[in-house]
């Protein structure tokens, strides 16, 4: 029988997002420190049989609509297209097609774009934070704008569409480059949207100050490109389509107005850990059961025990506020 995961707080949880890595090739300053973490062992990642098996329980049980693939950097992942490969011939009960996406750094999409694309992915969204090379480097530590940008054009060529552009604003360092961020997504046929900078960085240096509210950022955008509001479902991100129709934009903004109220996610750390929110303090160990032999109704019962105890919402910048122990990189965005 086929029905809905309904948590604790009467949210339909219908969308997974997987890391497949701890990985990445980039350090991004609100991400991950310059000397890296401690990365997984192989053997303590899941495989791709590992994780089909639980999308499977997912999709089939519940009718999940969406798998989405993060990292680290998902691409760093060997033979990543045959994930997606394999989780793109998963049924749903509905009929209809299991939506699998990618966030990604975009620093290889030029040479995976096409590939990815064959083998089932639907859609990408790609990080790009500023369009100044001395920014970019100082900002990732990598020395690969160009490459970014032509990962962007290759996602575009390649129909992986909608694109969206993510970038994580923060205070002093990109926000004056916002409307051009804009400009570049529109040239590409891309969305572009703003992040509000949370306090997942590796390096624990977050700080209020350094966060860019949404307001300012929305009335910057809108002072050069107006545009208004629209609803935005369970989309994370609050959308505005521009007032010539040319497209439009999105604010995310957990820390300001948080979304949490039509949250429909949960989340599948690299080591199997099932997560209920990005900022949960609990987590459920899918690995060691996968690999007891699990039935999947016991793999289930886990499944239906993490979303009932799922909060209603997070106390980003409130004192009763704790910061998970995992970063952002350990726990896939
Ligand atoms: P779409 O399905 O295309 O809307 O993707 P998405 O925005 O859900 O995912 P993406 O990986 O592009 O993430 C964009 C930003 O949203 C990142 O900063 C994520 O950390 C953040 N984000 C995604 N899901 C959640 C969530 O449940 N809570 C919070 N607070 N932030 C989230
Ligand atoms: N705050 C907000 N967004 C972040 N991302 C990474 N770290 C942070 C943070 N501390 C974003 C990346 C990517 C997505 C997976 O999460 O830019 O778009
Ligand atoms: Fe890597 Fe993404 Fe973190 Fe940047 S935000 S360091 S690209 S995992």
């Amino acid at each position: 029988p086929v029905a809905p995961l309904i948590d604790g707080h009467n949210r339909t949880v219908k969308d997974l997002r997987i890391s497949i890595t701890d990985r990445c090739n980039f350090r991004c300053s609100y991400c991950m420190p310059e000397e890296g973490m401690t990365w997984l062992e192989r053997p303590e990642l899941l495989s791709f049989e590992e994780i089909e098996r639980v999308v499977k329980v997912l999709v089939q049980r519940y009718d999940f609509e969406s798998v989405r693939l993060t990292g680290g950097e998902p691409t760093v992942r060997a033979q990543l297209p045959l994930l997606v490969e394999k989780l793109s011939q998963i049924k749903r009960p509905s009929g209809k097609q299991l939506d699998i996406s990618l966030t990604t750094n975009g620093a290889t999409l030029r040479l995976m774009a096409r590939e990815l694309k064959a083998a089932g992915l639907t859609r990408i969204n790609i990080s790009l934070d500023t369009l100044s090379r001395e920014r970019f480097i100082d900002l990732t530590k990598r020395d690969q704008l160009t490459n970014v940008l032509s990962g962007v054009e290759a996602a575009a060529g390649a129909g992986l569409v909608p694109l969206k552009i993510n970038t994580v604003v923060m205070r002093g360092v990109n926000d004056d480059e916002l409307v051009d961020l804009v400009a570049f997504a529109k040239q590409h046929g891309a969305t572009p949207r703003f992040i509000e900078f949370m306090p997942l960085d590796g390096d624990e240096t977050w700080d209020l100050d350094m966060v860019v509210p949404a307001r300012e950022i929305i009335d910057k955008i809108t002072s050069v490109y107006p545009a208004h509001l629209v609803s935005s479902g369970s989309d994370p991100a609050r959308r505005f389509i521009f007032d010539d129709q040319s497209g439009e934009f999105g604010v995310i903004a957990s820390v300001t107005m948080p979304f949490c109220d039509a949250c429909d996610r949960m989340r599948l750390t690299a080591d199997g850990k099932l997560r209920n929110c990005l900022f949960a303090i609990e987590e459920q160990d899918l690995r060691g059961l996968l690999r007891s032999g699990a039935s999947d109704d016991e793999i289930a019962r886990v499944v239906e025990h993490s979303a009932k105890s799922k909060w209603a919402g997070h106390q980003i910048g409130n004192v009763n506020f704790i910061r998970p122990k995992r970063s952002m990189s350990q726990i896939g965005g």
